[in-house]
């Protein structure tokens, strides 16, 4: 590689990918080893009359998404995804999966042939064909660049408040993964790098779908050891899932923090439990929820849970699978939430 200094472009600014910018700014002002200017792809939108653009380079704070954290001064905001990408060598991507491959498309006519993305979306894309891919595949194919991915026990603002965490780079490139490592990991975010992308990226979309039922659960009144047997024959349906389509894989791979770790905290702490929760207390709908308590941050569980669905289906084992299919039947109301106890009750596991 020259020794050029390298740039880098956040694609993205919801909770996380404002997380992710404070961290990189300010890594990239500490070290001197990247060029200091990083531009950040800001999905336009007014907040009491100003662009959000304009609030986070004037005040240096994303005051949307991520209130209350300042963001260096050498991360700028900018509402053309095309500029944001032009000439950068490292594309940190995290936008909610749902927009990835219109987002791609807008860019892809200036990237560098020689830059690499990292994709720190959870989530499966399905196509109008109904074919699902994973989102690093949709950025490879439509980039024509590596992607690699970050997956890990991350809410976004415990991150940003600077609590100890840590965190899984997936990527078979060892200088590239030395490379994502030197940019994010500081005292307290600590990164472990493994060589089986796509298994960690999995893990990082079906935590979500477990999440949901976690918040069942907890919306049903059953406690901790339901929840806990729910986050085990979760990470069962995990694990079969990963060894089923994913072959190769090595086995500890569960426990890093993309595995267990993740799991674990996104039932406890994370949107998607909170949402379900409210779903089952509430009889609101996912959607009506996702816009009154989230504030525009966007939910991935149910999404991901449909998308698994659609993969399922088309492998023909969605009986292999019956919290997933559990889950989605009941977002969708096709099950009362209390008939997730039936899913658990005749689990495989127990046959
Ligand atoms: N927030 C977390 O704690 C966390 C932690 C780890 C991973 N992630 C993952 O990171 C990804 C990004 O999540 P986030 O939390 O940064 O976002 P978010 O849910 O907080 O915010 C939604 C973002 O989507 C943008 N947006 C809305 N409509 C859009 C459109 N049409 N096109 C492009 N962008 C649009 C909004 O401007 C906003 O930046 C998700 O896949 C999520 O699962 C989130």
């Amino acid at each position: 590689m020259s020794d050029k200094l390298k740039r880098v472009a956040i694609i993205g600014s919801g909770n996380w990918g404002s997380t992710i910018a404070k961290i990189v700014g300010n890594n990239i002002k500490k070290f001197g080893t990247f060029e200091n200017e990083i531009k950040m792809y800001v999905y336009e939108e007014m907040i009491d009359g100003k662009k959000l653009t304009d609030i986070i380079n004037q005040e240096h704070e994303n005051k949307k998404y991520l209130p209350g954290h300042k963001l260096p001064d050498n991360v700028v905001a900018c509402a053309d995804v095309a500029e944001s990408a032009k000439d950068a060598d490292i594309l940190l991507i995290v936008l909610p999966h749902q927009f990835i491959e219109r987002t791609c498309s807008t860019m892809k006519d200036q990237i560098k042939r020689t830059a690499f993305a990292v994709s720190f979306s959870k989530g499966f894309y399905v196509n109008k064909d109904k074919k699902v891919e994973l989102i690093s595949a949709v950025i490879n194919r439509q980039l024509d660049i590596p992607c690699y991915v970050l997956m890990g026990a991350n809410i976004a603002n415990e991150v940003a408040a600077g609590t100890f965490c840590e965190a899984t780079v997936g990527s078979r490139n060892y200088e590239h993964a030395q490379l994502i490592k030197g940019l994010i990991q500081t005292d307290e975010f600590r990164i472990v790098i493994k060589p089986d992308t796509e298994v960690i990226e999995v893990l990082g979309a079906l935590k979500n779908i477990v999440a949901v039922a976690a918040g069942f659960s907890d919306g049903l009144g059953f406690g901790d050891n339901t929840k806990a047997a729910v986050i085990r024959l979760g990470l069962k349906e995990m694990v079969k899932f990963c060894e089923e389509f994913f072959p190769g894989h090595h086995p500890q791979i569960f426990l890093e923090s993309c595995g267990v770790a993740d799991l674990v905290t996104t039932c406890y702490g994370g949107r998607n439990r909170r949402v379900a929760e409210a779903f089952v207390k509430t009889g609101k709908d996912i959607k009506t929820l996702e816009e009154e308590m989230l504030n525009g941050q966007k939910l991935q569980g149910p999404d991901a849970a449909a998308e698994v669905m659609e993969w399922l289906k088309s492998k023909g084992q969605t009986n292999k699978f019956p919290l997933f299919s559990a889950v989605h039947d009941i977002c969708e109301r096709r099950l009362e939430p209390k008939l997730l106890l039936e899913a658990l009750r005749h689990h495989p596991e127990y046959w």
